[in-house]
């Protein structure tokens, strides 16, 4: 059985992978109405990832006899200056869902709850994937800066990521 505060932290975190999914299919029409289908198409991976995460959260607290309530999602941005300014909101978003999951363990830690612990280090690791493939376009784009065939480049290199649901271990 999970204890109040795990159960109210794992909801909340459900909650910040559901809005992390709107975000990103908020940023691939933004994409689209630009015709980078590329970078469309990687959005829309990272929001399939997202919506995954939350479920992968959902179907936990399932498991441990948790009642999940869902809460309002708010609405996520839609308009950017450019693929760069989008990228570095990309990456300012995934470090505070980063630190949301340090604080999640470091809950879990003080609460003696192993099981949330070990269920959690899948979501460490994931978060370090996320920062560096996110900090690989980030980087590429401000190279990139405003030379056109550089990001239809990079637009083709975005378009071969496909969604694979990972696991469950
Ligand atoms: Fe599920 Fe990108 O954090």
């Amino acid at each position: 059985m999970l204890k109040k505060k795990i159960l109210k932290a794992l909801t909340n975190q459900i909650n910040e992978e559901m809005y992390s999914g709107y975000l990103y299919l908020s940023m691939e029409s933004y994409f689209h109405s630009i015709s980078l289908a590329g970078f469309a198409s990687w959005m829309r991976v990272q929001a399939q990832e997202e919506l995954h995460h939350g479920m992968r959260l959902y179907d936990f607290v399932n498991e441990r006899g948790g009642r999940v309530f869902l809460d309002t999602i708010n609405r996520p941005d839609a308009k950017w200056e450019n693929p760069l300014a989008v990228f570095e909101q990309v990456m300012a978003h995934e470090e505070k869902v980063t630190a949301l999951i340090n604080e999640l363990m470091d809950l879990a830690g003080s609460e003696q709850d192993h099981a949330t612990k070990i269920f959690l280090q899948w979501f460490v690791s994931e978060q370090v994937e996320e920062e560096a493939s996110v900090g690989d376009v980030l980087n590429k784009l401000r190279l990139i800066q405003n030379d056109s065939s550089g990001l239809f480049m990079l637009d083709a290199e975005l378009a071969k990521r496909v969604f694979i649901p990972p696991a469950k271990e």
